[in-house]
């Protein structure tokens, strides 16, 4: 079975004590060997929590880039101060990013990172917002779909929505001959993940709140 991918996405929930204690719980587990696992701090703590995880299989990962390299960018992150950190890869494009940035096109960084090989999550809330044109496979590169409404709500996407979106995305990418991992988020949670998991146009989850209670995060990786 190809490996699903879990990312953890705190976004802005835990304070520091929170973040390391959370942290130090995960490495103490053992993950599955079908279960490829991304955790995404705030940037706060970005470092401490790559820190922590260093020597597990658990893959740290930033939340947002607003630049690629040094600018006048100020309360930015850039690929360049995440790699000298040893982080590698980062979300882009969260539906949250995109509110606060009006007329957010993922283009304009991806631009940047992509000739640099800089690895990437992109966030589409609807298929339009995919530049297939500028993906490649010269490097891993994985989208997630996340409808907006989903996020935070609890309310997750039937099964048969998700199918259609992740069917569809495939689709295009298949004709580019890219094989490139799709995977879902929206209120994904211990009650769901199952399902949503063993999905075959599922490569993996993108999870927030739950994914921030260590026993829903565990129930998540152990639910196939
Ligand atoms: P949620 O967040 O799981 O809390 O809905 C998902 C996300 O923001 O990626």
């Amino acid at each position: 079975m190809k490996k699903k991918i879990i990312i953890g996405n705190w976004k802005n929930y835990l304070k520091g004590v929170e973040t390391i204690e959370l942290s130090k719980k995960i490495i103490g587990e053992t993950i599955p060997d079908y279960i490829r696992l991304m955790i995404s701090p705030s940037n706060l703590y970005l470092n401490d929590v790559n820190e922590i995880m260093k020597d597990s299989s658990v893959e740290v990962i930033g939340q947002n880039i607003t630049s690629y390299e040094s600018s006048s960018d100020t309360g930015g992150i850039t690929a360049i101060g995440l790699n000298s950190i040893g982080v590698d890869r980062s979300i882009i494009g969260h539906s949250e990013v995109r509110k606060r940035n009006e007329g957010f096109k993922s283009e304009d960084i991806l631009k940047e990172i992509i000739p640099a090989k800089f690895k990437f999550i992109l966030c589409f809330e609807n298929t339009e917002q995919i530049p297939y044109d500028i993906l490649n496979d010269d490097f891993e590169m994985i989208l997630a779909y996340e409808p907006v409404w989903a996020i935070g709500t609890g309310e997750t996407a039937s099964i048969e929505h998700i199918n259609q979106i992740h069917g569809s995305v495939k689709h295009e990418l298949s004709k580019l001959n890219l094989d490139i991992p799709v995977l879902y988020g929206g209120s994904v949670n211990p009650d769901n993940s199952k399902d949503i998991l063993s999905q075959e146009l599922v490569d993996g989850v993108l999870v927030g709140g739950a994914s921030t209670k260590f026993e829903d995060l565990y129930k998540i990786i152990n639910s196939i």
